[in-house]
């Protein structure tokens, strides 16, 4: 697959930095969120003018809003960027036989709760596969920010080339994964199936904070969060990603806010 169309469901920090970073590789996107193309309007015209008015001329449609249902339908990869919460709202039929990335965290606040994670008897990207029965679910770009994708992609073979794990229970949808991320301008490293995908969770040594090094002590979660979102991106290379998920002990699920 050279030039898959990207479907992005969700289109907060995460989708909308994936969204920049596939439309500068140039990817077709296609966007959506939970109120409607109507509603971004203005991050279409925003990648548009990203994608350039040269390269826009010979190229159809590089950009486009639709809703979730359809954007699941058009795209050949569909990044699920919402909460984990959105789950039992995205459009599973649609959703059945593709390759759908999962970079969703188990952040647990008052009511988000889910009791099998806390127990550590599921992922959190188990859970979610369980949900979107019939999809190929891929775990990526949980771990890093989407700051630190526009600051850290390089060409393939450069000696600062950045790798981010990717976890999944289908070999030939991961290996769409891992193009799609050389396409961006990544290294992958496989950790296995979803069920080994704690090993890149919050609270390890792989989670975001090899990316951005280490935040000042002290900070409140509030403030470290925003450390972390802001701080410059560090190029991580793959045998340090090996080096982390094979060090790493399983502890408490999800980000505690
Ligand atoms: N922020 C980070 O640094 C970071 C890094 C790695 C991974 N993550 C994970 O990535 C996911 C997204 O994080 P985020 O920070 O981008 O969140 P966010 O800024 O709150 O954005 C969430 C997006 O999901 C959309 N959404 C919610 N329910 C939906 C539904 N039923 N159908 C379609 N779209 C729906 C929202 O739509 P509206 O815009 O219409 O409200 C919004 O665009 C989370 O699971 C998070 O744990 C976050």
């Amino acid at each position: 697959m050279s030039t898959p169309i990207l479907g992005i469901i969700g289109t907060g920090m995460v989708g909308t930095g994936i969204a920049r970073r596939a439309v500068d590789a140039g990817l077709t996107v296609v966007l959506s969120n939970s109120r409607g193309p109507e509603s971004l309007a203005a991050l279409v015209t925003e990648l548009d003018t990203r994608a350039g008015a040269a390269e826009r001329a010979g190229v159809a449609e590089r950009v486009r809003a639709a809703t979730p249902a359809e954007t699941a339908r058009v795209a050949d990869l569909v990044v699920v960027a919402v909460p984990l919460t959105a789950l039992d709202r995205l459009p599973r039929a649609e959703l059945t036989g593709k390759t759908v990335i999962d970079p969703m965290n188990y952040v647990v606040y008052p009511g988000s709760n889910v009791p099998e994670l806390d127990r550590n008897e599921l992922t959190s990207s188990e859970f979610a596969q369980r949900h979107l029965t019939g999809a190929r679910v891929v775990k990526a770009f949980h771990s890093i920010g989407p700051k630190h994708l526009l600051d850290l992609f390089r060409p393939a073979g450069a000696a600062d080339r950045t790798a981010l794990p990717i976890s999944g229970d289908d070999a030939a949808a991961k290996r769409e994964v891992t193009e799609l991320l050389d396409v961006l301008g990544f290294d992958a490293v496989d950790l296995g199936t979803l069920a080994d995908s704690w090993r890149s969770e919050p609270n390890t040594p792989l989670y975001a904070l090899p990316y951005v090094g280490e935040p000042p002590a002290g900070l409140s979660v509030p403030d470290f969060v925003a450390w972390v979102q802001a701080a410059p991106g560090v190029p991580v290379p793959a045998a340090r990603v090996r080096e982390l998920a094979a060090a790493t002990v399983r502890g408490p699920a999800g980000f505690r806010m």
